[in-house]
């Protein structure tokens, strides 16, 4: 029996290669043939094939090559299987088990950030979705006791042979802080590069398991530190908390203009106002606008970006924040209503932007199962 290399090649064009579109021959998925007497040895490479489609290719391979070769030719396939290396992760991409990473920010500090995002958090692990906060606050973490999880420290777990971090949890949401890694009071002097490091690491290198959001509690500004960190996280969208008065909305102009750019491109899904007005506990149909009066809504109108509502000066939010148990969680009351408000309007932003946007920026919201702001 003489065999002929150039029939073989042939014979194997003839063939699809799983889940290429090619054959076997054009797609590379064989990559070495021998001839000898009368024995054929076959290399296939593979990428991720289930069992089956191996065992089904091997036996067409079989088959078509006795058929068009030669009837009796002996034939040995050799078949690797590889795994494709994981891709980098890309700015706007989903990362595996995250959905959507939103930041929420602001340009001046002490506007309420830390406080929209736990009671956000909270709202939204009471609606059922899976929710975990990252607070990136290098000049001041507040989170920890914004939660009452003060003093706690993530323990490392083994996740398929790899130590990843585990981030604690209460109320529902898993927290990770740059306060779990620093003594208290110590004042931390971070440069742009080493905090955008450190919080990467918080997100891949930690076992968040599966997310519907991740929120990130940004440091307040704007300056070349937030360039930095903005630039490096892998955000699907962004959040601008200010107050209605003219200092905090000039700051939040500069936030939104920081997402805009064109080396950073995170969409804006909307404008949340905090201190929007006061009301006395005992009054609650008495507002006061001692900040002014609808300045971050009118400045949502004003540069096109969603309002995602206004939230009330009220004692127990502060006072809630202070004792670790987020105000959104006391039930039937107007702040809670509020919040739910709020977090349903950011939810809806989130998944009309994927219909405006490239599917590499859409976000995941494939696994939101019971998770009740999805509507
Ligand atoms: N709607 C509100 N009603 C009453 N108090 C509030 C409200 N929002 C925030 N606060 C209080 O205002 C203070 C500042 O809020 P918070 O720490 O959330 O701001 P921040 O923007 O995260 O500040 P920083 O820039 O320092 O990170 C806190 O004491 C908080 O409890
Ligand atoms: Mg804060």
């Amino acid at each position: 029996m003489k065999l002929n290399k150039q029939e073989v090649v042939q014979a194997l064009k003839t063939i699809t290669a799983p889940g290429a579109g090619e054959n076997l021959i054009d797609s590379k998925a064989v990559t070495n043939i021998m001839v000898f007497a009368d024995e054929i040895d076959i290399d296939v490479r593979l990428t991720n094939p289930s069992l089956q489609a191996r065992k089904k290719l091997e036996v067409t391979i079989m088959e078509v090559l006795h058929e068009k070769v030669h009837s009796k030719a002996k034939i040995k396939i050799n078949t690797k299987v590889e795994t494709p290396a994981p891709a980098a992760p890309i700015k706007g991409q989903p990362i595996a088990g995250i959905d959507s990473i939103i930041a929420i920010s602001s340009g001046k500090g002490g506007v309420g950030k830390s406080t929209v995002t736990v009671n956000l958090a909270v709202t939204l692990a009471q609606m059922g979705c899976k929710v975990g906060i990252l607070d990136a606050d290098i000049y001041g973490p507040s989170i920890p006791t914004m939660l009452d999880l003060e003093g706690k420290r993530p323990l490392s777990v083994n996740v398929d042979g790899k130590s990843k971090m585990a981030p604690v949890e209460n109320y529902g949401v898993k927290v990770l802080s740059i306060g779990f890694f620093t003594q208290p009071n110590q004042a931390v002097v971070w440069r742009g590069p080493m905090a955008a490091k450190a919080l990467n690491q918080m997100i891949f290198d930690a076992d968040w398991g599966n997310l519907d959001f991740l929120l990130i509690d940004l440091p307040p500004g704007t300056g070349d530190i937030h360039l930095s960190i903005v630039q490096s996280l892998p955000l699907n969208g962004a959040v601008v908390v200010s107050t209605p008065q003219n200092v905090a909305l000039a700051d939040a102009k500069k936030g939104i203009a920081m997402f805009t750019q064109a080396n950073i491109d995170v969409p804006v899904l909307g404008i949340i106002e905090n201190m929007a007005y006061f009301t006395p506990e005992e009054l609650p149909d008495n507002k006061y606008y001692i900040f002014g009066k609808q300045g971050a809504e009118n400045l949502a109108a004003d540069k096109n970006v969603p309002f995602l509502g206004a939230l009330p000066l009220v004692q127990s939010v502060r006072e809630a924040a202070d004792v670790g148990r987020p105000a959104a969680l006391q039930e039937a009351t107007p702040i809670q209503q509020s919040f739910t408000e709020v977090t349903q309007n950011l939810v809806t932003q989130l998944l009309k932007r994927n219909t405006t946007l490239p599917p590499t920026k859409a976000v995941a919201i494939t696994n939101m199962v019971g998770c009740a702001a999805v509507k």
